[in-house]
């Protein structure tokens, strides 16, 4: 029986959250906790899935109710990448998808991007159609906004290409930029943030402020520019320096939170170069970036303020098929 398995990265954003959604540059990086996936032959005319790690058994869709209906959000992705391929490419064969991720959803590190690329990619593998990154990223990021109606896309755009990308607002930009490997701790602040719900609070701060909010967005944009002309020079101070100011306009944006700040500064005061928070904010993960030698100080100070330290290396390959 035909059985396909593939993989994509999960990511992290390393600057430009928040002003990436409304038409601005930012940095993000793939990480080597992948989302695998397989796909096999379903005789019957449906759409199974198995998610163990989200509490789906066993879920069962006909092909003609796909994408119709009450969709459980922990199959919705899944459902919807389905629903678009069988669309698109006009082809109605019943699958069974099984999910195994190397990473819990919590952490923010784009589970549902992932999943959805994979879901795709797998599918074309499938039905032996060839498919460009290009139109893998259109394809999944058309998924995105339909499930959650908001998002810039780099999440989408980090599982397809993989490494570190300087990307802009739904893909108009998608550029891989090159550099050592960044010496990067991760911490999780043990609160799972809704992206949707904050991207939503950022808005209405710009309905009241929107000059100040704008003017925040541009100079987010500037200093991720700045970032990646460090970053391809390996210049780690600058690059740090330009994190610990995103998060200035981070906590202006209104998106950090006490537990993230407190991670932040444990991680500065035990000599990081530059740390922030990733993604959303209101909980998730934060960044930061040290010398080698200071790094084991960082890692034991964030978990001293209470953090949960995930061992993760950037600039992971993009989709692959096993
Ligand atoms: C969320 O991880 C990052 C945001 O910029 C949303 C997005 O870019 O889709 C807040």
């Amino acid at each position: 029986m035909k059985k396909i398995t593939v993989s994509a990265p999960g990511k992290l954003m390393l600057l430009g959250e928040h002003a990436v959604v409304h038409n601005h540059h930012c940095l993000v990086t793939a990480v080597n906790k992948r989302m695998k996936l397989s796909l096999e032959e379903n005789a019957k005319s449906s759409l199974i899935v198995q998610a163990n790690e989200v509490g789906i058994d066993h879920y069962e869709k006909n092909i003609q109710t796909v994408g119709k209906g009450d969709i459980p959000k922990q199959v919705a992705f899944i459902e919807q990448a389905f629903n678009l391929f069988i669309e698109t490419y006009k082809v109605e064969k019943g699958v069974k998808i099984t999910t195994h991720p190397e990473f819990s959803s919590k952490f923010g590190f784009g589970s549902s991007s992932a999943v959805t690329v994979c879901v795709l990619k797998a599918l074309t593998e499938f039905h032996s159609i060839n498919i460009d990154n290009r139109t893998l990223f259109d394809l999944a990021y058309k998924v995105v906004l339909k499930v959650q109606g908001k998002g810039s896309g780099f999440d989408i755009a980090a599982a397809v290409y993989g490494g570190t990308l300087l990307f802009y607002t739904a893909g108009k930009i998608i550029e891989p930029i090159l550099s050592d490997p960044l010496p990067l701790v991760v911490g999780y602040s043990g609160i799972k943030a809704d992206t949707v719900t904050l991207i939503k609070k950022v808005s209405a701060l710009s309905n009241q402020y929107s000059d100040v909010v704008e003017s925040t967005y541009e100079s987010i944009d500037k200093l991720v520019m700045q970032a990646k002309d460090a970053l391809i020079k390996n210049d780690w101070s600058t690059f740090g320096q330009l994190m610990n100011m995103n998060q200035g306009y981070l906590e202006l944006l209104g998106v950090s939170t006490g537990k993230l700040s407190s991670l932040i500064y444990a991680a500065r005061e035990a000599g990081a170069i530059g740390a922030k928070l990733s993604g959303a904010g209101g909980g998730d993960c934060m960044i930061a970036i040290g010398s080698v030698q200071t790094l084991k100080n960082i890692n034991t100070a964030i978990t001293n303020a209470g953090g949960e330290v995930i061992p993760v290396e950037a600039s992971a390959p993009g989709v692959t098929i096993e």
